[in-house]
């Protein structure tokens, strides 16, 4: 693949859009399956490079993945050898990382988790004091902070954990420990994050105790197979619907989309600034799921609040180029935790609008938009800094730009969604 594109602006799509399957829960479905006693079987199932690693990962540890057509049979590896020694590459993903240290930490191996210069550069000392205090040695680079991240498991106590930031890996990673540790496990986050781990471990044969901020599992509670499909990616699907937002003409239509409303803040956040959406939930098994309709719109400036950030953490930087394509000023609070995903988020999404002839101001926790009031964006050269999602937000406003968008570093793309730039295509003149 070149690593740079060039984007002209979009013409009109009517159609039909199919983002890849959720990643969030495709890493948690290889996980639970792999780890379960007995088969599962997987459908829908994420084939970017992040979910790729964390299937490895668990091949490495005795895991069997086969592919029946589109689906994946999976045979678990209940009880891993003691004394295994693994060394898990997790590339650019965060998820494989924090996720499966603390799944595998219940177990009596050793695990040295690393991975590209980005994801060296996480945070992983919020996953380091939690499974300390349950009992894992464990150690990570630079007084704990960053990875290349070991783990010596096994022998683990259930704790309380008051996760000083909402984060799914972090609550995961503990209750994921929990399951093979003594006693009870109890994880309390300051604001609701994404609940796929609660809601996957029951269909995987493990009960979880939910009370508004509160998450629980038993030790001893034991994993077994299960047949899953995995729903069609909201934060994939999101570029398409502003595209669909930006490009006048346009209407896309996106089947089997994951709706879990820990993921569908950005949604709401553009029916506010007056997107032609239209939502349908259809029934279904623990995930929520249905049908995302999005028609060409001119949208006005919406203020996002920390509150409404867990929902929707993922989808800020192309909810920026919505931002910047409506009329009036908008802002975003308390996302701090936006500087440390794949790149500086906060800085990379300010940069890419600013080299499009938008102006962006950032804060600690930041950022306020002037919206160009539907005016195309101007041409102009982006970098994406090797962040997917940033590549995918700079061609989506270059879909409604003037004239050509060059966006540099562009590989990253295919650590969340390989089909993105055959779907670009559809778009181009
Ligand atoms: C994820 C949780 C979020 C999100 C990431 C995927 C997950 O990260 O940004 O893309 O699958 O648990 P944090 O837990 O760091 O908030």
């Amino acid at each position: 693949m070149t690593d740079r594109l060039c984007v002209h602006p979009g013409r009109p799509y009517r159609g039909a859009i199919q983002p890849p399957g959720d990643k969030s829960i495709s890493h948690r479905a290889l996980l639970l399956a792999g780890l379960a006693e007995g088969e599962s079987e997987l459908a829908g199932v994420n084939s970017g490079e992040d979910c790729t690693r964390t299937r490895a990962a668990l091949e490495q540890a005795g895991a069997r993945y086969e592919r029946r057509g589109e689906a994946w049979r999976v045979t678990g590896t209940p009880g891993l050898s003691p004394g295994q020694e693994l060394a898990v590459e997790c590339g650019n993903s965060g998820t494989t990382l924090r996720v499966l240290a603390g799944a595998l930490a219940g177990y009596p191996v050793r695990a040295t988790y690393s991975g590209d210069a980005s994801l060296n550069r996480r945070p992983v000392a919020r996953v380091v004091e939690p499974l300390r205090r349950m009992g894992a040695r464990v150690s990570a680079r630079d007084g704990d902070r960053f990875p290349p991240l070991t783990v010596e498991g096994g022998g683990l106590r259930g704790i309380e954990h008051h996760s000083p930031v909402p984060s799914a890996q972090v609550k995961s990673c503990v209750l994921l420990a929990g399951l093979r540790a003594e006693g009870r496990t109890r994880v309390i986050e300051p604001a609701l994050s994404r609940d796929h781990t609660e809601r996957m471990l029951p269909h995987w044969g493990v009960p979880v105790e939910r009370h508004g901020l509160c998450a629980a599992v038993q030790g001893g509670s034991r994993l077994r197979g299960a047949r899953f499909t995995v729903p069609r990616d909201p934060s994939a699907a999101l570029f398409w619907v502003v595209a669909a937002l930006l490009v006048p003409g346009s209407e896309v239509e996106i089947h089997d989309l994951g709706l879990n409303p820990t993921r569908v803040g950005a949604l709401r956040v553009l029916e506010r600034m007056g997107a032609d959406l239209d939502v349908a939930l259809e029934p279904s098994d623990e995930e929520p799921r249905g049908r995302v309709r999005a028609r060409s719109s001119a949208l006005h400036a919406a203020d996002i609040p920390a509150e409404e950030i867990p929902a929707l953490l993922d989808e800020l930087p192309v909810l920026a180029v919505a931002q910047a394509a409506a009329a009036g000023t908008s802002t975003v609070r308390g996302a701090g935790e936006l500087r440390v995903k794949e790149s500086d988020r906060i800085e990379a999404t300010a940069a890419a609008l600013r080299a499009l002839g938008v102006e962006v101001e950032t804060r600690e926790d930041g950022w306020s938009v002037g919206g160009r009031a539907g005016r195309p964006f101007e041409p102009g050269r982006v970098d994406s800094r090797g962040d997917h999602r940033i590549v995918m937000s700079a061609a989506v406003a270059a879909l409604a730009a003037r004239d050509d968008v060059w966006i540099e570093n562009i590989e990253a793309v295919v650590t969340s969604d390989p089909g993105f730039l055959g779907t670009l295509r559809r778009w181009q003149p």
